[in-house]
């Protein structure tokens, strides 16, 4: 064996000490803002103080509870043999129950469906199936991380569009204009929105899908707390417009889950349901097949809990949205009382992310605040915001006690190092 190879001119020399392994150059920008604040929480608990979780987006950390019925679906289906891999795509019987919440959301045009781990996964592919080097996707800014990690990962340039937080989080169609090239393949709409919990108005959807025909763009349209739609009334469930049923030519992939409305994040049960005209979407949804073969099939067993999600009894969701409200009316309440912060009140989701009038970053203002009161949020710039302003993430799952402390540790803190407005 030659202990030196020629790689092309170039001789390749056996290292003689342990080098650096370096990652990817492509993942500079991929935003991980948690990780940052991982180690000041290290601290602080071995410290040997508790931190007040106000980041944590996963409603099994608090008083919620999966559906019992859900689970002994998955039991059953593990008991029954249901646990080699299962069909690319999904299994049959769930793939109907998506259609027929595909129906229930008015979405009429429906081309394909198919079941991811979580929707996470079908984000991927959809997007990995659809842009070519060179071209790009309009993401909002601010916008759940991920999207911009898997453009990331594909060498694909960011092309944020801004949401107006004067208007409610609005997608501000001007800079949509703005920011669209000839290399524009789609558009990501998350819609109620993670971090802002806003909701996007049907004329803003109708609005969009204009533009969508005009050049010719994908709508990823990312529903995933759809059934988490907070009124502000006493009244309970105010229906969520979905993208695709304002829109049914627009070639669209809805973005459902499990994760959230029914309370198993960690089973990873996710799904994209397209929608659109049948011709043009035809080759896109062939390339989606494609990824999704090549990486075999989401998790079999916990298939068997889509059906009876999706068509047994909801009364979890009545529950799970009247003490998101009580959260949210909490939340909101203490933004308004509370100098140097304002709020535009969520609508949906579980999240509220107040606008901070201070001196310096709001992620040394995030880093300081863990420190000082140990309550945990997450800074604006980790999920992109206008160049000038501040803000922070607040998850308002926890209950009232733990956020009534949690505020009242964050009052402080702004009233000791800034003063009142
Ligand atoms: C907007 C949004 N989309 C997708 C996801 C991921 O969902 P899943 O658990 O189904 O992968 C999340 C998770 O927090 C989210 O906030």
């Amino acid at each position: 064996m030659p202990l030196v190879q020629s790689v092309g001119m170039q001789p390749l020399v056996p290292a003689t000490q342990a080098r650096e392994i370096t990652a990817a150059k492509r993942l500079e920008n991929v935003r991980y803002a948690i990780r940052d604040l991982a180690c000041v929480a290290d601290e602080v608990i071995q410290q040997g103080h508790k931190i007040l979780p106000l980041n944590i987006g996963d409603p099994l950390n608090f008083d919620f509870q999966t559906p019992s019925h859900i689970i002994e679906a998955v039991y059953k289906a593990m008991r029954d043999g249901k646990n080699g891999y299962a069909p690319s795509p999904g299994i049959p019987e769930a793939l109907e129950a998506i259609r027929g919440e595909a129906a229930r959301k008015g979405i009429a045009t429906v081309r394909d469906v198919f079941v991811t781990s979580g929707a996470s996964e079908a984000v991927d592919v959809c997007i990995s199936a659809l842009v070519n080097p060179g071209e790009d996707i309009l993401t909002p800014k601010p916008d759940y991380p991920l999207y911009s990690a898997v453009l990331c990962k594909l060498g694909i340039a960011l092309n944020a569009y801004d949401l107006n937080e004067d208007d409610a989080w609005q997608p501000e169609l001007a800079d949509i204009e703005r920011k669209l090239t000839s290399r524009t393949r789609g558009i990501v709409l998350i819609n109620p929105n993670n971090p802002t919990g806003s909701l996007c108005s049907q004329q803003m959807l109708e609005q969009i899908a204009e533009i969508a025909r005009r050049y010719n763009l994908v709508v990823f349209s990312d529903e995933i707390y759809d059934k988490l739609i907070l009124p502000d009334s006493t009244e309970d469930a105010t229906p969520h417009v979905a993208f695709a049923a304002v829109a049914p030519d627009v070639p669209c992939i809805t973005f459902g889950g499990m994760s959230k409305n029914y309370l198993v994040p960690g089973w990873r049960i996710g799904w994209g349901i397209v929608s659109g005209d049948a011709a043009a979407v035809t080759p896109y949804v062939e390339g989606i097949h494609r990824l999704l073969r090549a990486r075999l099939c989401a998790n079999h067993p916990e298939q068997y809990a889509i059906k009876p999600a999706l068509e047994g009894p909801q009364d979890h969701l009545i529950e799970v949205r009247r003490k998101l409200r009580s959260r949210r009316d909490l939340t909101q309440k203490w933004c308004q009382f509370t100098p140097r912060v304002s709020c535009v009140a969520p609508r949906g989701a579980f999240y509220a992310f107040p606008r901070i009038d201070i001196p310096e970053s709001d992620e040394v203002f995030v880093k300081e605040l863990i420190r000082q009161k140990h309550v945990m949020v997450v800074h604006g710039s980790g999920f992109g915001q206008k160049p000038g302003t501040q803000h922070f993430r607040i998850v308002f799952l926890p209950d009232e006690n733990t956020l009534t402390k949690a505020y009242a540790g964050i009052a402080e803190f702004i009233e000791e190092r800034y003063g009142g407005a």
